[in-house]
């Protein structure tokens, strides 16, 4: 098969080469078509548009594929931890025990907040909402490490960007947390493991200990966010990322994009969902005839997904550790009832079936984060601290890339023609 598309256009064909990926996924380079052609390419959402060759993360969805690295999803969320795979994405490979101490003890070498920043924390009204106070603080972070503004970074300063953000996002997250109910902050324990010390510094008080399998559940959790290709997110810290500014205000925009209810947002919104169908009290049937009404703006939250359209095997997974969390914890919750018929329900509608709208990593996560008492206004920040390894190794890929360009798309003008100025008085 031959490696070049042939365009014809205005009377000429031009040639436009095709990349091949490692898995076979095949891309038509338009790099030379504005020079060669004068044309540019329209592309709402982004929906077969390539924004750039990565090492990272595989994704499949016709065939519900997801890879970290080359390593299958299920594989990670079953023998791994969450810092082995903030690891494993930023720096290629799994590391090995001195790797990993290392690593380990480089983020507990930041395990407590510069003063200002707790300050700054305190200033926010305990009713703000968290990802709010959590994008905020994580910019605030470029005007205590002025290291970071310099341009270019060296290695040494990329690796402790991520050990630092992994370190104090957790920390500005359970912080904020503690103030909304009126407790002392907690300090950070490093040594209890990256899941158990967020946990206990959310929950501690005297007598609380982290229960080992409530901290596998989040670790596994962790995991399973912690990278999704060029999603909103990633694509807005790779496109912020690509005008070199600094790493926190990258990092904050990518926590901003994730907030959104049709991404990371949704888990928040999912959970109020299944709470409006449980205080109605009319069963889910209606909600489902809401979803499919084209009057209606209201969407089955937790469903459907820009590129799995067979099944998200993050989703999978999460449904699977909900069960054994609700039974490892002895809860009996109503809305996991209502969410596995809402499910039922859709999976034999053939609005969905028609759609391929299926379940996605946000529909179950909810449930699980409320057994472990992760207030809901709090879940979007969960996703936060799963996705920032994701975040990170993308970023860290594309500044270390020579041919790194500035993200700069183009634009069909459709606005008014030139045309001469008026002065106020004869508008
Ligand atoms: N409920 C009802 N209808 C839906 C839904 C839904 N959740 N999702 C998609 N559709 C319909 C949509 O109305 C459209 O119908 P039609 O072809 O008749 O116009 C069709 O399915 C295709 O939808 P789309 O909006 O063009 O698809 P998209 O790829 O642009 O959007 C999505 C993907 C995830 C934004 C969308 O499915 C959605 O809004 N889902 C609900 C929010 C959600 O759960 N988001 C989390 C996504 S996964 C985690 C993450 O990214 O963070």
């Amino acid at each position: 098969m031959s490696d070049m598309a042939k365009l014809e256009l205005d009377g000429k064909t031009i040639e436009l080469p095709i990349i091949t990926g490692t898995e076979n996924e095949k891309a038509i380079d338009i790099r030379a078509l504005r020079a060669q052609t004068g044309y540019v390419t329209l592309d709402n959402g982004f929906m077969n548009t390539g924004s750039c060759e990565s090492k990272i993360t595989f994704l499949n969805g016709e065939k519900g594929i997801l890879r970290y690295r080359g390593y299958p999803i299920e594989q990670i969320a079953e023998q791994s931890n969450f810092v082995e795979v903030a690891y494993l994405l930023n720096f290629g490979k799994l590391p090995n025990q001195k790797e990993l101490d290392f690593f380990n003890e480089k983020i507990a070498s930041f395990a407590t907040l510069p003063e200002g920043i707790t300050k700054i924390i305190d200033q926010f009204p305990t009713n703000s909402h968290p990802m709010g106070v959590v994008s905020a603080v994580t910019s605030s972070l470029s005007a205590f490490y002025p290291e970071f503004l310099k341009t270019p970074l060296t290695d040494v300063d990329r690796e402790r960007a991520i050990a630092q953000l992994l370190a104090q996002v957790k920390i500005i997250a359970a912080y904020f947390y503690r103030r909304t109910v009126g407790k002392n902050p907690h300090r950070s324990h490093p040594s209890l493991g990256y899941a158990s010390d967020f946990l206990n510094m959310m929950f501690y008080e005297e007598g609380y200990e982290v229960d080992p399998e409530v901290a596998k559940a989040l670790d596994v959790l962790l995991m399973l966010h912690a990278d999704h290709e060029q999603n909103c997110s990633t694509s807005a810290v790779r496109l912020i990322g690509s005008s070199q500014a600094n790493i926190f205000a990258t990092i904050s925009g990518g926590i901003d994009a994730l907030w959104g209810q049709l991404h990371g947002g949704a888990n928040q919104r999912v959970l109020e969902m299944l709470e409006a169908i449980q205080e109605d009290g009319r069963g889910y049937k209606k909600f489902i005839e809401k979803a499919k009404d084209k009057n209606d703006s209201f969407r089955l939250m937790g469903f459907g997904h820009r590129v799995y359209k067979n099944f998200d095997p993050r989703a999978k997974i999460i449904k699977k550790a909900c069960d054994t969390i609700l039974e490892r914890l002895n809860i009996q919750d109503p809305l996991l009832d209502i969410a596995r018929g809402l499910e039922e329900e859709a999976r034999k509608d053939s609005y969905f079936v028609d759609r391929n709208l299926y379940p996605n990593v946000d529909f179950y996560s909810g449930i699980i984060y409320k057994a472990l008492g992760i207030p809901t206004n709090m879940f979007t920040v969960m996703f936060v601290l799963g996705r920032l390894p994701g975040w990170m190794a993308q970023w860290k890929e594309m500044r270390e890339d020579p041919t790194l360009k500035i993200s700069r798309p183009r634009q069909i003008y459709t606005g008014e023609n030139l045309r001469e100025f008026t002065n106020i008085a004869d508008r």
